[in-house]
């Protein structure tokens, strides 16, 4: 038998280290690499992902968003969906894994109300196993968001260094 206070430290070994490994931290240096890490994250991600990207004003968001977009085989020019809130890109490439066929790219910074994003449909398309979904200034809309989402969150440091965190 284990003593307890045993027991509690191995929980809580187990535990740190099951939220470690669910962590994971970047550090760019360019907007290329930024958009690379993002081509190459791709391989990670599955149909029904919502990737919820956050962080201050250029940090970096759109950027990531053009490299997830490249490395689902999208040949079409990424611009942040500011304004129309959302984009749908098709995804035709072969060689992407699954029955992904779509990227839905939307942009919550002009919104006032969460509803802004369910009155468009975006919502129709989150966890649907055939879309991935990149939504910049998630946090915006966290209460209409399901539980398992993958935050992004990019972080401002000096120069051009970026952190990216990916929980
Ligand atoms: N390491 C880096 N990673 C990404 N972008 C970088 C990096 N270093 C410099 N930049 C610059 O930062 C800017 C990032 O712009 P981007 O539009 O992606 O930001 P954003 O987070 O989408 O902003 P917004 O909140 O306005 O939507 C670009 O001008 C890019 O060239
Ligand atoms: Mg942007």
């Amino acid at each position: 038998m284990v003593p307890l206070n045993k027991f509690m430290r191995r929980q809580g070994k187990g535990l740190k280290r099951k939220i470690m490994n669910q962590e994971k931290k970047y550090l760019t240096t360019s907007e290329k690499q930024t958009f690379n890490l993002g081509k190459k994250l791709t391989n990670t991600f599955k149909g029904g992902d919502i990737l919820a990207l956050s962080g201050s004003l250029g940090a970096g968001k759109t950027i990531m968003a053009k490299g997830i977009a490249a490395g689902l085989g999208i040949k079409k020019i990424i611009t942040s969906p500011t304004f129309v809130l959302m984009k749908v890109y098709s995804i035709k490439a072969k060689s992407y894994k699954l029955i992904v066929n779509k990227l839905v790219h939307i942009d919550c910074y002009r919104i006032l109300n969460p509803q802004e994003i369910i009155d468009i449909g975006a919502v129709e398309y989150f966890g649907r196993p055939d879309t991935i979904v990149v939504i910049e200034w998630a946090e915006k809309i966290k209460n209409i968001l399901p539980r398992q989402i993958i935050k992004i969150n990019i972080k401002l440091k000096k120069n051009n260094e970026r952190e990216i965190i990916i929980n």
